[in-house]
């Protein structure tokens, strides 16, 4: 597929995606939410990528937000559409994706590009980045998963003091609060994100993609998290990765995981 908002490129099982609206500091248009939602489509199914690295292009912006311009004309069912659309094609298609993501964040993450960071499975912030969800700023409050989801990482007092002051925080200051894994420099960004990744394309396939659901079952409240757990731990055990890793440690080997 052609993309014309975003860089998509695929090597050594890592795929890369780059939000490229660098004028516009990498804002979410309808446009770009459509080839995101296709490219992370293709991602998911398709054999030769391992996991995906979300960044932002050129050295100020992750995602500056979802486009202001776009949403200036919206009604109540406008706002609700967009916000539905949003969370089942991109931001849930995410985090409850069976291959790792990782946000990259490399300057301004804020609105939906927090929210859109906070998705992803591993968060790795330069440490010049800035984050937050100054809605309230709009008349608006985040509508891509931000309230719950930052609730999760940061627990509800602080979600409350950053979504009501709508303050940008730093990348220290998300560290500190649970929000992003690592902080590193702009040039250590996407070696430490490929470092990480890497680590985890190399374990068994399918038990990444059962901890992750077991994990996302954990914080969810109308699912018991302990029999997510049980129902995937005990589905590891009918797959060819399980034989493979046992007999490699047994052997004294490396194991060679097919994702079966
Ligand atoms: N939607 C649409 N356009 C955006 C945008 C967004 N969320 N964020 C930035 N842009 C555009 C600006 O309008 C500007 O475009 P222009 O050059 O055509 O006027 C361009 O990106 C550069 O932004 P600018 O504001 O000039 O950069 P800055 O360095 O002065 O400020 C920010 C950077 C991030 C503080 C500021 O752009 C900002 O507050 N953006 C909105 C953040 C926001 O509220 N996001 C949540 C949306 S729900």
């Amino acid at each position: 597929m052609d993309y014309q908002n975003l860089l998509v490129d695929n090597k050594e099982r890592v795929l890369y995606i780059t939000i490229n609206r660098e004028s516009k500091l990498n804002a979410l248009n309808a446009a770009t939410l459509a080839e995101l939602h296709a490219a992370l489509t293709y991602a998911f199914a398709d054999e030769k990528v391992g996991g995906i690295i979300i960044t932002g292009a050129g050295p100020k912006a992750f995602v500056a937000g979802a486009d202001i311009a776009e949403f200036a004309d919206l009604d109540v069912e406008g706002g609700r559409k967009l916000a539905i659309d949003g969370h089942t094609k991109i931001f849930n298609l995410i985090e409850n994706a069976g291959k790792p993501v990782i946000a990259a964040i490399n300057g301004f993450a804020l609105g939906g590009g927090l929210e859109l960071a906070m998705a992803c499975h591993i968060r790795i912030a330069s440490d010049n980045a800035k984050m937050g969800l100054p809605e309230v700023c709009l008349g608006l409050i985040p509508g891509y998963g931000g309230t719950k989801r930052l609730t999760r990482l940061v627990g509800k007092g602080k979600a409350l003091e950053m979504i009501m002051t709508a303050d940008m925080i730093t990348a220290a200051d998300a560290y500190q609060f649970g929000l992003v894994n690592h902080v590193v420099t702009p040039e250590e960004l996407i070696p430490k994100a490929e470092e990480i990744l890497q680590k985890i394309i190399n374990r068994a396939p399918l038990a990444i993609a059962a901890a992750i659901k077991a994990i996302n079952a954990a914080g969810q409240n109308d699912v018991n998290g302990y029999e997510t757990e049980i129902a995937e731990f005990a589905k590891c055990f009918g797959t060819d990765d399980f034989k493979e890793g046992v007999s490699a440690f047994l052997e004294k080997r490396k194991p060679s995981f097919k994702g079966k």
